[in-house]
Order: structure tokens, then sequence, then C-alpha cells
């Protein structure tokens, strides 16, 4: 986003759809943002941005999500089976190079929002098999970049899911993750879409990224947790960072019941 606003409000937001989250940022993620989704394993982390893009796509929105370690098929039964409706929206699977642009196509005057799975793990392997080389980092932004440019033009793209970033840095090596990282961001805003970059925290929690650069490169921070209290664990959310938003940064229980995200207790202590 690099408009300058006229007045305060003026900013479109994309909510999260976690009630008790959205009213506590403004109603959501300004548009054209980079937000990291942290945490550790199992926290929901894919859930919470197929959650933001089924949502949106329901409005007739259209959004890539890369999925760079989980396959497709075992994201979309993940999603299934937590009760969401795929007959709503337009699904197109990415798994191979060739006949993009013509899948693309078939879905132009479609009044269905569009839900693009790009299947990096099948891809990589028709990219080892063409003997193209992997080990240059080039490749495999490459690879993203074009995808998203080809969408924007061919279609035109919203929303962004980079499933994770931890997954990207093991294809794809930074030499200088400073510079480097500084470019994959800048190209994100050129293209003016709306981001969400997954990142496994390390263990030790002093960082919410791999290089801790990406912290300060993203405009948001949303960090889920799991939480023990006595024999029990609960997943834990909250905002870390929102630029240009007043946040509450309250740590709230997440819950997913009857296809629906709740944010709730914020800043209460558990209950007993
Ligand atoms: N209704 C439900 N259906 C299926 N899974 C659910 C449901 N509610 C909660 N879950 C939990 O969702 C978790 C997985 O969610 P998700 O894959 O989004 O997490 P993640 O943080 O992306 O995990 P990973 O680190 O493996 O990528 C599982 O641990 C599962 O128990
Ligand atoms: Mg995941």
């Amino acid at each position: 986003m690099d408009r300058i606003i006229t007045k305060q409000g003026e900013i479109k937001r994309i909510p999260l759809y976690i009630q008790g989250l959205d009213e506590v940022m403004e109603g959501g993620i300004p548009e054209g943002y980079i937000t990291l989704i942290c945490g550790a394993a199992g926290t929901m982390k894919s859930s919470v941005c197929f959650n933001t893009l089924y949502n949106e796509a329901l409005k007739g929105k259209t959004a890539v999500y890369f999925t760079l370690e989980q396959s497709y098929p075992s994201l979309l039964n993940h999603v299934i089976n937590m009760g969401y409706d795929l007959t709503k929206v337009n699904i197109l699977l990415i798994n191979d190079l060739s006949n993009i642009g013509a899948n693309i196509a078939q879905l132009k005057n479609s009044k269905k929002g569009t839900l693009i799975f790009a299947d990096l793990g099948c891809i990589r392997k028709e990219i080892k098999d063409a003997k193209i080389a992997t080990s240059q980092n080039a490749g495999w932004l490459n690879v993203i970049k074009n995808l998203i440019k080809k969408v924007k033009t061919d279609l035109g793209v919203d929303m962004v899911v980079i499933d994770s970033l931890s997954a990207l840095y093991v294809l794809s090596k930074f030499e200088n993750p400073r510079i480097e990282l500084f470019y994959v961001f800048e190209f994100l805003r050129e293209m003016q879409v709306t981001s969400y970059l997954i990142s496994e925290m390390p263990l030790d929690g002093s960082r919410y990224s791999e290089y801790g650069v990406e912290d300060f490169l993203c405009d948001g921070i949303i960090y889920i947790r799991l939480s023990q209290f006595r024999r029990n664990v609960v997943r834990e959310v909250s905002i870390v960072k929102m630029r240009s938003t007043s946040v509450k940064t309250d740590i709230f229980s997440l819950e997913f019941k009857n296809g629906k995200f709740y944010a709730l207790y914020g800043g209460q202590n558990p209950l007993l």
C-alpha cells in the first residue's frame, strides 16, 4: 500500500475472520500488507490463512496458496474435514508448470472467487526431473514470482500465502538474507497483494522468524502458541504488531467451533 490516505479510517482492511480478533484490530489487516503468521507445529497457522482466503474467495477474491511442504491433498483434506465447503469457490491445483495459462483462462469469466494451490513439492520434483539446477536461489524464487505475475496478469490476484518461509529457506539457501529478503518483500509490495507468510519460530522464541530481519520487514505479526495450563494445552493468539492499526495486544484463546474461528477471553486469566 503506497497511496497516502486523506483521513483516518480510510484504510481498506481484510479481516482474519477470527471473531474477537478482527474487532481489536480495526476490522482486519490493511490491504497490501505483508503479515507473518508465526507459531510452532500444529498451531493452526495453515488453517488460519486458509480461513481468510476462503472467506475472501466467497466475496469473489482470487488468492494463491503456495504449499512448499504439505501436499495439497493433505491440506485440502484437512480443511474439508474442518467443514469448509469447497464447492462454493473455484479451486485450481497447480502441480506442474505446463498448462497453467490454459487452466487460469478457464476461470476468467467465473463469478465465484478462486483459490489457486501451487504445490511446490510436486513442482520441485518436476524441476529436478528436468535437471534444472534447484540449488540456485533465483530458480525457486522465480517459480513463485512468475506464478504470481502470471495470475495477476491473467486473472488478477488479491492475496498470497507462502506456507512456509522455513521451507522456502530450505529450498533456496539465502546467502545474504537481509538483502535477498528485502527484495522478496519489495516484490510482494509491488504486486500489490496482501501476503501471509507462515513462519515456524525458532524454539528459543527469541524472534518470530528464521533470520529476524523478516520481523522488521513485515507490516504485521500474528503469533499463535500452545500454552500449557495444568493438564490442558490450549492455543493462544495475539497480535504482536500491525502497522497503521490500533491493536489490543491481549493474549486470546484461539478456538475453532462449528466452522468458525474465535478469539476468546482476551486479557483474562484462564478459567479454572
Ligand atoms: N475441526 C478440526 N478438524 C481437523 N483438525 C483440527 C480441527 N480443529 C483443530 N484441528 C487441529 O488443527 C491442527 C493442524 O492445523 P494446521 O495444519 O493448520 O496447523 P499448522 O500450524 O499449519 O501445522 P504444521 O506446523 O504441521 O504446518 C491439528 O493439530 C488438528 O488437531
Ligand atoms: Mg501448516
